[in-house]
């Protein structure tokens, strides 16, 4: 059982060698490991997880849903089209951040809306590998109760 669970969802495996003036040059994997030492510094457990695939996301946030305190899911693409990750986000009713490396705002227009965001507390976007480490900051204030 972990406190955080972080999904990160399509295309995001591809990180440190896609449009890296976009998503900069940071790999999944590194990201990952930051993710580790700092939810470790604030004596939090979390699990990552990453998959192309919409129905893996929904079937792991069900899994996770009476175990995981805070989720921190960057949905990637599915983002701006997936109802069902929305209304799963809504369903299970734990905490969920909504995270984004690129500023989803400042680029094309397809990206500036999020149907996700709505139903999530809130969203950081637009800072790199360092959204997430801001979101896992935020989620220790979440289970501290703030
Ligand atoms: C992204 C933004 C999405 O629009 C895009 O499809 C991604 C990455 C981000 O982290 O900036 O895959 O979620």
């Amino acid at each position: 059982m972990s406190d955080l669970l972080v999904i990160h969802g399509v295309n995001l495996s591809l990180l440190g060698e896609r449009e890296r003036e976009i998503y900069g040059r940071s790999t999944l994997k590194e990201i990952d490991r930051k993710i580790r030492e700092i939810s470790e510094k604030l004596g939090m457990s979390v699990e990552i997880f990453q998959t192309n695939h919409e129905g893996a996301i929904i079937d792991r946030m069900i899994e996770c849903s009476n175990k995981a305190k805070v989720i921190i899911l960057n949905p990637g693409a599915f983002t701006h089209y997936s109802y069902a990750i929305r209304d799963c986000v809504s369903g299970v009713g734990v905490p969920t951040i909504e995270v984004h490396l690129s500023n989803i705002y400042s680029r094309e227009p397809f990206r500036q809306s999020s149907v996700v965001a709505p139903v999530c507390l809130g969203q950081i976007s637009g800072f790199g590998a360092d959204s997430y480490i801001l979101a896992v900051k935020m989620a220790k204030k979440i289970i501290d109760g703030r």
